[in-house]
């Protein structure tokens, strides 16, 4: 296998490492994820997270299984487990189903291993063209609010949403962005806020209710947010308090946009209804844990309703960023997405 880094993926020819995204920004701490079954712990447990980049690092991890000497049994086996660590991102599934098709009709590591490589460069430059068509939409001064984290760490690229924001800060727009702290698991408040830094872009975090009261103050030009499942009439299933956001910006008149790559649409679902969305241990929302520990504030037994995700309708989306370019509300309403789908090249066997 060829040599890799990206921000939370690494793969240096003998090892398969990923950044535990929970340890951070407390501790940078690298993991082997190169066995499948690993690799799926770290899924699971949002180690590696990040629609696009679990889609990446599950199919490594069974390029790796490959090269190693597993046989076609066991690499069929462990894409179905691989397949069902994470419900909802289909960028996984469409992985994975990427990789059993270069397993047809032989299995052959080399060829493997080389659809592994072209879906990480391929993530790469679908960021790079996301970027370019979302950092138009920004213009001076904006004060750009944003969900969950959509970064490098979520993609290996410069990333979804993030990436539009970070492209437009190195043409010279100048931004202020407000990071959402995204209960339960803080993906805001830990990783976005690591990212932003390093990047030297301002921003300022808050508490995920409080964005609708800058949004009044007028605070807030714009609101970018990933996604993990777009369906075909365009609505947009992403991080669990993305929909809140959606109607505080459509209350306020300001343009919500979701920026993914087309590995994140699914044709085969007619509406958000039909997105399949993964629930998660009360425990996450009982209390928090992280590097600095555990902490719980809620009764051993207090109910808990932990959905990982929610949809936002297409009505509420002023345009979608795909790598293949932009998309109105008006646009997705009209079938938009479904024109838009072209068939992937398939390797000739
Ligand atoms: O549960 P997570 O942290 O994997 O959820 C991630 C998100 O919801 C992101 O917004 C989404 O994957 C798009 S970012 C490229």
């Amino acid at each position: 296998m060829k040599i890799f880094e990206s921000l939370g993926l690494r793969a240096d020819g003998r090892r398969l490492l990923v950044l535990d995204q929970t340890q951070l920004p407390g501790q940078e701490v690298w993991l082997d994820g190169g066995d499948p079954d690993a690799m799926i712990a770290h899924i699971r447990a949002l180690r590696v997270r990040g629609a696009p980049l679990i889609g990446v690092a599950a199919a490594l991890s069974l390029a790796w299984y490959a090269e190693r000497g597993a046989g076609e049994s066991d690499v069929r086996a462990a894409a179905a487990r691989l397949r069902a660590a994470r419900p909802t991102a289909v960028n996984l599934m469409g992985a994975i189903d990427r990789m059993l098709e270069a397993v047809t009709p032989r299995l052959d590591a080399d060829v493997l291993v080389a659809e592994a490589e072209a879906i990480f460069e391929e993530d790469v430059a679908l960021c790079e063209a996301m970027a370019g068509h979302g950092a138009p939409l920004l213009t001076d001064g904006d004060g750009v609010l944003t969900h969950c984290n959509t970064g490098g760490l979520a993609t290996v690229g410069i990333g979804t949403a993030l990436g539009v924001i970070r492209r437009a800060v190195e043409r010279g727009v100048r931004m202020h962005v407000y990071v959402d702290e995204t209960r339960p698991l803080l993906q805001g408040a830990r990783l976005t806020t690591w990212e932003l830094g390093r990047c030297g872009i301002p921003y300022t975090l808050i508490a995920d209710g409080m964005a609708p009261i800058l949004m009044r103050a007028g605070r807030v030009q714009r609101v970018l947010v990933g996604a993990d499942r777009i369906a075909r009439n365009g609505d947009v299933a992403n991080k669990v308090g993305t929909y809140a956001v959606a109607v505080a910006a459509h209350h306020h008149g300001i343009p919500f946009y979701a920026v993914a790559p087309w590995t994140t649409v699914d044709l085969g679902c007619r509406d958000g209804g039909e997105i399949p969305i993964e629930e998660r241990p009360g425990d996450e929302v009982r209390g928090v844990r992280g590097s600095f520990g555990a902490v719980q504030w809620s009764p051993d037994n207090a109910p808990v309703y932990n959905p990982a995700f929610d949809v936002t309708p297409v009505d509420l989306v002023t345009a979608l960023v795909l790598d293949r370019g932009v998309l109105t509300s008006q646009e997705l309403r009209a079938g938009g997405l479904a024109r838009l789908a072209k068939p992937r090249t398939v390797r000739a066997v």
